[in-house]
């Protein structure tokens, strides 16, 4: 079955637009976890725009399923990630000007230095996964680091407008993933999907983790956050029983 990870970043965002208390992302961890989240990912940024420092530590002594930390190549989240030891870390290329992350990290430029840094999170037990686009290169230099996961960037697909552009980005995709299963590297896949674009993903390719953040808290405005991450819930439950 398809893991579902939810990113509660953006419960953060709604509080740190007023530099108050509420709402608590620490407070919609705990009820998406409830409501069958598989994962809960949070993205501390070094420019600490949404998930506080505190939101980690806390998360990491009150979230009981799998939480996964995306994070930049920086030294400093780095020793955070160490000393804080989620189970997880997916690492994103991160700028300071963007509204949210936009391509994949750019594991082939980095390669001298990743595989020291994966051996760091690996001796501390945390799982390693890299954010990339979909493309063989990509892949192979992640396997080479010793990473346990990739995680697909699925932007370009959720952004298409029209199924005839929709359909190519659909098979790039799934080609990454088989080309990723056959390195014997696990395959996640997320950014920009959607109650509607998540389920022609889950038909076109294997995937072990979906990460999923600005559809659901979107929708958890209206029909609250249980509802929201039970109904994703259920539309990968329909489409992968149809398989
Ligand atoms: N995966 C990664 C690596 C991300 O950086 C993000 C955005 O924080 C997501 C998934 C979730 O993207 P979205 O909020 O568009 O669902």
């Amino acid at each position: 079955m398809i893991k579902l990870g939810v990113n509660v970043d953006h419960i953060a965002t709604v509080r740190q637009a007023r530099m108050t208390f509420e709402p608590d992302p620490v407070a919609g961890a705990a009820l998406a976890d409830l409501a069958g989240a598989d994962v809960i990912t949070i993205h501390l940024r070094e420019d600490r725009r949404h998930i506080q420092d505190r939101d980690l530590e806390i998360m990491r002594k009150t979230v009981y399923t799998k939480l996964n930390l995306e994070m930049a190549l920086s030294d400093e989240i780095i020793d955070i990630a160490l000393k804080t030891k989620p189970d997880q870390v997916t690492f994103v290329p991160e700028k300071r000007q963007e509204v949210t992350t936009e391509g994949g990290l750019d594991v082939i430029s980095n390669k001298n230095i990743l595989p020291d840094i994966v051996k760091k999170f690996k001796d501390a037990g945390i799982l390693v996964s890299f954010f990339i686009d979909p493309d063989q290169g990509q892949i192979a230099a992640s396997k080479d680091t010793g990473a346990e996961y990739v995680e697909l960037h699925t932007g370009t697909y959720a952004n298409a407008g029209t199924d005839a552009e929709r359909a190519p980005l659909l098979e790039k995709l799934a080609t990454a993933g088989k080309y990723a299963e056959e390195l014997g590297i696990k395959v996640n896949a997320g950014h920009g999907l959607t109650y509607k674009n998540t389920g022609a993903l889950i038909d076109s390719m294997d995937i072990e983790e979906l990460h999923i953040g600005h559809s659901i808290i979107s929708r958890s405005i209206f029909v609250g956050i249980k509802e929201a991450v039970r109904e994703m819930k259920e539309l990968i439950y329909q489409y992968e029983s149809l398989k």
